[in-house]
């Protein structure tokens, strides 16, 4: 059950209050990689009858695993594994051992269940603390975590993060926006987790109550959970006066604190690799890319006790990036995920597009939803988006819609219709928000 023995964690933290594992070269980083990936492998053809039933399928041996690039001769992991070995199935360690469990966020039929052992607790505060960190956090810092708490990992882990790297949490979880905006003004955080969509709902309401954004005591937003863009992360800096750094993750494979973009560097998502082993796919054929093209990201986890996943398919689009601000790579933002893709007669397109074109254009608000539609035999999409508070309903909201609706139509080639709604028409979200609403009659 012992992980291999190479503890990077163990070691003194450098003078800046990095772990050494952050500062290590590449070929260290490797180096342990391969050892903990070999343990990986054989914990779960060992211990998890549905990887020992896989592995034997693809002729695969944890024997097999001599160096990183064998990762490819594993059989991927999907959602519908997990589903279907609902709910202890892809457990490892006997129940006893388990001593957390969460679950994905999944709107209809069984959520996947997720395990952690103690051990696995402590090295998800550690990789979250470590995210903290890197967005700017510091010991000491006060830290309002609107994230929701309960089965979804969002607002655990970064409670236990926080915690672990020595700021004081106000542990808020998400809903009651009036209350939040009290408690931001009176407790004076330092630091704000949350999703970008409720933080701009927070924005909104901090106006509304006549508290000048700018005027808060917030130095610092982890803003994930959900896809965002640049032109939101200009947004959000711009009306609260912080830095907006984007915090990535899954619950499958831990939760929140997978990958951490640098405050000082704001160039993607460095990837703790050190517990979480990367690859891109084509997400069409499975076939491995190279660093730097676009596709899906697959992740192994290489510490993980109570549930280890291997090369699972996370449905998330994106690149790896060499490091920057660390050694260890980056990934780019999520531009979305492969089941959020919308294809118009024939055109792909992402809500994040929208989301871009959207702030680009001053008299609408970052407020909105993709509708799909159909009329007879024809699938439509109506992008339903708020005028901000300050411009009246009228010939000056609907020339915006039509300008957005014509620059759809160029950048992204396909026509929709924008319908522009009263501020506050689009249902807010205390946590995730529903980009895309399919009101298409069943065929
Ligand atoms: O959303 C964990 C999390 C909590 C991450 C808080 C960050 C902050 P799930 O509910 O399992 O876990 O959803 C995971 O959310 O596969 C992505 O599609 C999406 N996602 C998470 N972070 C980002 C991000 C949490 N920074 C799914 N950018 C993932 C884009 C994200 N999408």
């Amino acid at each position: 059950m012992n992980r291999p023995a190479i503890s990077a964690e163990g070691l003194e933290a450098s003078a800046e209050g990095l772990e050494a594992i952050e500062t290590a070269s590449v070929d260290e980083l490797r180096a342990v990689q391969l050892e903990r990936l070999r343990w990986t492998v054989r914990h779960a053809y060992e211990n998890v009858p549905h990887y020992r039933t896989a592995l034997d399928a693809a002729g695969t041996h944890p024997d097999d695993i001599h160096a990183l690039s064998d990762l490819p001769k594993l059989p991927f992991t999907t959602k519908d594994d997990l589903r279907s070995n609902y709910p202890y199935g892809m457990f490892a360690v006997p129940a006893e051992r388990v001593a957390r469990v969460h679950a994905s966020s999944g709107t209809t039929g069984r959520p996947t269940i997720v395990g952690y052992t103690r051990d696995d607790l402590e090295t998800w505060a550690g990789v979250v603390a470590r995210s903290i960190r890197a967005a700017g956090g510091r010991p000491g810092d006060r830290l309002h975590n609107a994230y929701g708490y309960g089965l979804f990992t969002g607002g655990l882990g970064l409670h236990a993060g926080a915690e672990r790297l020595g700021c004081a949490v106000i542990p808020v979880s998400g809903g009651m926006t009036g209350r939040q905006v009290l408690l931001i003004r009176d407790l004076r955080p330092d630091i704000i987790t949350v999703t970008p969509s409720y933080m701009l709902a927070l924005i909104d309401e901090m106006e509304r109550q006549g508290v000048d954004p700018r005027s808060t005591s917030l130095r610092v937003g982890i803003f994930g959970a959900e896809p965002w863009t640049e032109e939101m992360r200009r947004e959000v800096e711009g009306r609260l006066g912080i830095d907006a750094v984007d915090i990535y993750g899954l619950s499958e494979i831990v939760g929140p604190g997978v990958a951490q973009e640098c405050a000082e560097t704001k160039d993607g998502l460095h990837l703790w690799e050190d517990h979480f082993y990367p690859e891109i796919v084509d997400p069409v054929t499975g076939e491995t890319l190279p660093d730097g093209r676009e596709g899906e990201l697959v992740l192994t986890t290489l510490t993980r006790q109570a549930m280890p996943v291997l090369r699972y398919r996370t449905r998330d689009l994106t690149r790896l990036l060499p490091g920057t601000a660390r050694p260890m790579r980056r990934i780019a933002r999520i531009s979305g995920r492969t089941d959020d893709m919308i294809i118009l007669r024939g055109v792909n397109l992402f809500p994040t597009q929208i989301e871009e074109l959207l702030l680009g254009t001053d008299e609408l608000a970052p407020h909105f939803q993709c509708v799909l539609t159909r009329r007879g035999a024809l699938d439509g999409l109506t992008v339903r988006v708020e005028r901000r508070g300050a411009v009246a309903a009228g010939p000056v909201a609907t020339a915006a819609g039509e300008r957005v609706r014509a620059l759809i139509k160029n950048t992204i080639g396909v026509s929709v219709e924008v319908e522009v709604v009263e501020p506050g028409g689009i249902e807010r979200s205390a946590g995730k928000m529903r980009r895309v609403i399919d009101e298409r009659p069943a065929r």
